[in-house]
């Protein structure tokens, strides 16, 4: 029998509001923790390691914080049956190319992706650690490196949307990072986890109360 409450055990304390994956000092976290006191972020960084004592301030202002790479994080995400409503990616955007050698694989064109950072893993493991609803947001100056992640993800089924530049709530998030690069344009997109994606029985949709 299909399991008709995916999220059954998935309780108000395993969810998190927002995972931040890249989140440096995490500016914007912080101000989402104090107007938000009582939902729980994430802040992910392997800078942490080198770093404890931006590990312990961002403690002090009420974040939980994973010393690590994306991939990492992923793996805890799901051994601790935990989930988050959100997501935001703001890393580096060297790591990720396109592979000059595309293939021909049963009649159709693909393309290898030198993909160190994991998004593949992101979204093939997606269901699992996001809430029906939610969104990943990625962030970077590198346009093109936005326009494989979305096939990525819609080679997994997740629709997406370019959002633009700095307007509305981008705006607000830009961060002292962001401003020391003044002169490049931010691109962002928006990946969602559609209701009828991560419920695709109609019964299930009907019950569904959000989290
Ligand atoms: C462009 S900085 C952005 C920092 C912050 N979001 C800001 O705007 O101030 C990118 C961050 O990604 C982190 N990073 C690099 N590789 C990563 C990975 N595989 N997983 C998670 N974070 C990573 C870096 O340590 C760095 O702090």
């Amino acid at each position: 029998m299909k399991n008709t409450r995916p999220f059954k055990g998935a309780s108000q304390k395993r969810v998190f509001q927002t995972v931040d994956i890249g989140s440096g000092k995490a500016e914007w976290l912080i101000k989402q923790k104090q107007r938000f006191g009582d939902r729980r972020y994430l802040a992910v960084d392997p800078e942490y390691r080198q770093n404890q004592e931006l590990m312990r301030r961002l403690k002090a202002h009420g974040l939980e914080t994973f010393a690590g790479r994306m991939q990492g994080l992923i793996r805890k995400l799901k051994e601790t049956k935990q989930k988050t409503r959100h997501i935001n990616i703001d890393m580096p955007s060297y790591s990720i190319e396109k592979n000059a050698m595309n293939f021909i694989m049963g009649g159709k064109k693909h393309w290898a992706i030198k993909d160190e950072y994991g998004f593949h893993i992101l979204f093939k493991e997606l269901p699992k650690i996001l809430l029906p609803n939610g969104k990943v947001f990625v962030t970077s100056e590198n346009s093109s490196m936005l326009d494989l992640i979305e096939e990525i993800a819609h080679d997994h089924g997740f629709p997406s949307r370019r959002l633009r530049g700095f307007d509305g709530p981008i705006q607000a998030k830009r961060t002292a990072f962001m401003k020391a690069h003044q002169g490049q344009t931010i691109h962002s997109i928006e990946i969602t986890f559609g209701l009828k994606k991560a419920l695709p029985n109609k019964a299930q949709r009907k019950n569904w109360v959000k989290e």
